[in-house]
């Protein structure tokens, strides 16, 4: 498709506007849908997915359209599960069956909420077994999305570090001196931002379909990196005090320990290895600074 823009579905959210910016600089012509009218101008489109979106048409072609939107909180999805499926399925399907009748690359952010969490490195091809809505959601909308075949790419997450994250919280408590409670038996395996916006990049470039499972390393429980965090600000590691998800009153929604992915297709066809899980929470501890 000749002349035509890449989409950004969501161009203020955490990703969705990573990735915007990052188009902006590399000069590829980009457009982002926004929420809020106000903020809507020349590359930004107002576009609220609560609407009936049956007769929403984009305004050119769209080669590649990123759909990085959602009700994201699996908390609002569970308080909500009609009005989060709302956006989460029925937006997510309604807008890839537009575009992919005009022959847009349609490139779907999943998460590892599709799984329960009982083993780590869950492969892409194993059953879906999420334990609550919004998983339930994002398995639904894949399943939705299978029917585009080749034309869409579905980029399952595990948890993204960018400049606001519970890190960053810490790392102010840490330096004025106040405690920290880190769960034990709940785990993270984090990918940085930047590298989530390149293999977004990558995966558009290629138009290739299918799963793309994009995780960190390992699994690293809460409190782990949270003594990691209380190490590379010289913090006293007294200050993190253990704590469980059973004390916290967090349910079994909350899933398995594990949260990784298996990440064989990035390496195979991309070339990419995994950042050290230390440097990734090294970062985000730092983000502050
Ligand atoms: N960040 C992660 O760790 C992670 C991990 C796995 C998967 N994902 C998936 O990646 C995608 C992006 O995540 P994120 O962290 O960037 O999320 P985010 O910061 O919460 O951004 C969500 C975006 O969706 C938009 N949105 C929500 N409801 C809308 C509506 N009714 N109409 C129009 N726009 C609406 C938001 O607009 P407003 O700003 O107006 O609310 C915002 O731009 C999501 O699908 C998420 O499930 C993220």
């Amino acid at each position: 498709m000749k002349d035509s823009l890449q989409l950004v579905v969501g161009a203020d959210g955490q990703i969705g506007g990573a990735l915007f910016a990052y188009l902006k600089q590399a000069r590829v012509p980009v457009i982002g849908t926004v929420r809020d009218s106000g903020r809507a101008g020349p590359e930004h489109l107002n576009l609220d997915l609560r609407q009936d979106l049956r007769h929403w048409r984009p305004p050119c072609p769209v080669e590649v359209a990123y759909f990085c939107f959602g009700v994201t909180k699996l908390q609002d999805c569970s308080k909500d599960p009609l009005g989060s499926a709302r956006i989460n399925v029925q937006a997510t399907l309604d807008l890839a069956r537009i575009l992919a009748a005009q022959g847009t690359f349609v490139i779907f952010l999943s998460s590892n909420q599709v799984f329960d969490g009982s083993r780590p490195r869950e492969k892409a091809d194993s059953p879906f077994s999420p334990v609550n809505e919004y998983g339930r959601q994002k398995a639904q909308a894949e399943k939705g999305l299978r029917e585009f075949e080749d034309q869409v790419a579905f980029l399952r997450l595990t948890k993204v570090l960018g400049p606001e994250t519970i890190f960053s919280d810490w790392a102010a408590s840490l330096a004025a001196g106040k405690s920290v409670e880190a769960f034990s038996d709940l785990s993270i395996c984090p990918f940085p931002i930047k590298g989530v916006v390149s293999i977004l990049r990558l995966v558009a470039d290629r138009k290739e379909g299918g799963i793309w499972q994009v995780s960190g390393e390992k699994d690293l429980s809460y409190l782990e990196a949270a003594r990691i965090g209380a190490r590379i600000l010289g913090a006293d590691p007294g200050l993190i005090k253990p704590t469980s998800r059973v004390k916290t009153g967090l349910g079994p929604e909350t899933g398995g320990f594990y949260t990784s992915l298996n990440t064989d297709r990035l390496t195979k066809d991309l070339g990419l290895s995994l950042p050290p899980v230390d440097d990734v929470v090294r970062d985000a501890f730092l983000w502050m600074k």
